[in-house]
């Protein structure tokens, strides 16, 4: 057990182990490609003790007085908020810049310099940027750890994790599932990291898109390097009654340099009650959200909709993320 109610409430000071010798004390959440199995399977025994804890006690004061800056340069309701509740269920405080034109970024302050002023007030920044690559660049300039919260169409590590934990406590595990990524394969860096995220346990990967938005050749060839049994298909409709986890991303229209190309892909898939009736019935549909119509709303009230419970589960994920590079798990 790493965290329980009798250790939390029994010390002001939380004493869960040795801060020096904690792994992830300090570092870094830049990539998926950082984690390995066993790293997972470690986040998501934190993250579970954490939503046991919050259903608990709700708040607890594991991080009192670590502040955390969360960095957004593009907008964000479920990161930037889920990382702020995170950081306050845990009892630290947070400085939000969810605006940068109210910032000195505004006057033209780079991102190097944004990053080294934030960390004079904050122990861990949150970052999320148009550009890919940019949390990379921030991590080479801070002493404090930098947190990929989304870096163009590159990666999302953080969602990927909650994506993965979610699949983990709505199905029990991993392994043997058919997971089928729908929608928005070439800009959608959720779907990028959690394919990588995936490639890690014995799982059959479906990806639907058009034409226009399918998966990187980057990433299809690492999936066909560790063997993962994949194909690339236009219809949902074949597929639907063997996939265990059906996941759907928004067609990203501030990412089409035309916007005649965006209107013509982006009503392709639209997901309704009847699209499942052919389904498992414990099939799971998940979604990184914002929708902008690609889920019906009708399909809220089934119980397989797991896409607002995903976004609950991404709270835990980021209370573990947080208490480990603050050397707290
Ligand atoms: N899933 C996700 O990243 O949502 P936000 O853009 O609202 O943070």
């Amino acid at each position: 057990m790493i965290l329980s109610e009798k250790n939390i409430n029994s010390s002001p000071h939380l004493p869960f182990g040795d801060q020096r010798t904690a792994p992830w004390y300090g570092k870094s959440i830049l990539s998926v490609k950082q984690f390995s199995k066993q790293d997972l399977k470690y986040i998501f025994e934190v993250a579970h003790e954490m939503r046991e804890m919050v259903e608990r006690v709700g708040t607890f004061d594991l991080l009192k007085g670590k502040i955390l800056a969360n960095l957004f340069y593009e907008p964000s309701t479920r990161t930037a908020s889920s990382f702020t509740a995170a950081m306050e269920r845990l009892g630290g405080s947070v400085i939000p810049i969810n605006e940068v034109k109210y910032s000195s970024v505004a006057k033209g302050e780079s991102l190097p310099d944004t990053v080294r002023s934030l960390e004079c007030y904050s122990d861990v920044i949150v970052l999320r940027h148009p550009e890919v690559g940019a949390s990379a660049l921030a991590a080479q300039y801070a002493r404090k750890p930098i947190i990929n919260a989304g870096d163009g169409i590159g990666e999302h590590p953080t969602q990927a994790l909650l994506d993965l934990f979610t699949i983990i406590e709505e199905k029990g595990q991993v392994d043997g599932l058919t997971v089928t990524l729908l929608g928005d394969l070439k800009y959608g860096r959720t779907v990028h990291s959690l394919s990588r995220l995936l490639s890690l346990y014995n799982i059959r990967l479906n990806f639907i898109s058009p034409e226009i938005l399918t998966m990187p050749r980057e990433i299809i060839g690492e999936l066909d390097q560790k063997g993962i049994p994949s194909q690339e298909l236009r219809m949902l409709e074949e597929i639907i009654p063997e996939t265990d986890v059906l996941y759907v991303t928004r067609v990203q229209k501030e990412r089409f340099e035309d916007t005649k190309e965006y209107e013509k892909v982006k009503g392709t898939y639209i997901i309704t009650p009847e699209t499942l009736s052919v389904a498992k019935k414990d099939m799971i549909v998940m979604h990184p959200l914002p929708r902008v119509g690609e889920i019906s709303m009708d399909l809220d009230v089934d119980p397989r909709a797991a896409y607002f419970r995903q976004m609950e589960y991404g709270m835990y994920v980021r209370m573990a993320l947080l208490a480990m590079v603050l050397g707290k798990a």
